[in-house]
């Protein structure tokens, strides 16, 4: 079975409360048991994780040298600076797709750029949580070894 990391980056922790008129009223628990649902019905061996350090998402990305098959990543703020994260991808070579809740083109200058772009297979921007979701399915439909 083909081993999906969901991860999540810092202040995501705080979803239900932080902005809501941006980032909506679900919690990241919510929403973690729908990612788990899902990809149980997609046959995906599926992995959350969230972190408000750097560091511990760089520790992550590298446990999952080896073991894991596509990466969908919410880096929140990390999004916009983090050099390291783009390494670690980099360094992996795992698929890695990634996704915001918000549009982040649609908001601040400084949120319109991604460090990580670059490295990742895609981008999901701007439809909330249900951008994990499609990320589940492009898992399941890029995999072959379901
Ligand atoms: C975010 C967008 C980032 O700019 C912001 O710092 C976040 C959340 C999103 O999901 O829309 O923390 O990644």
């Amino acid at each position: 079975m083909a081993k999906v990391l969901v991860l999540n980056g810092p202040n995501l922790n705080f979803l239900g409360i932080r902005e809501p008129e941006v980032y909506g009223t679900t919690s990241l628990a919510q929403i973690e048991q729908a990612i788990l649902d899902r990809g149980h019905k997609l046959g995906l061996d599926v992995e959350c994780f969230q972190s408000n350090h750097e560091g511990a998402l760089v520790d992550k990305l590298q446990d999952a040298y080896g073991k894991v098959q596509f990466i969908l990543f919410n880096p929140g703020a990390l999004t916009h600076y983090s050099i390291a994260l783009r390494d670690a991808i980099k360094a992996v070579g795992i698929p890695t797709l990634e996704i915001h809740l918000s549009n982040i083109a649609a908001r601040e200058k400084f949120r319109a750029t991604s460090v990580l772009a670059p490295v990742c297979i895609g981008q999901i921007s701007g439809l909330g949580a249900t951008g994990y979701m499609l990320g589940l399915e492009a898992a399941a439909g890029l995999l072959p070894d379901k």
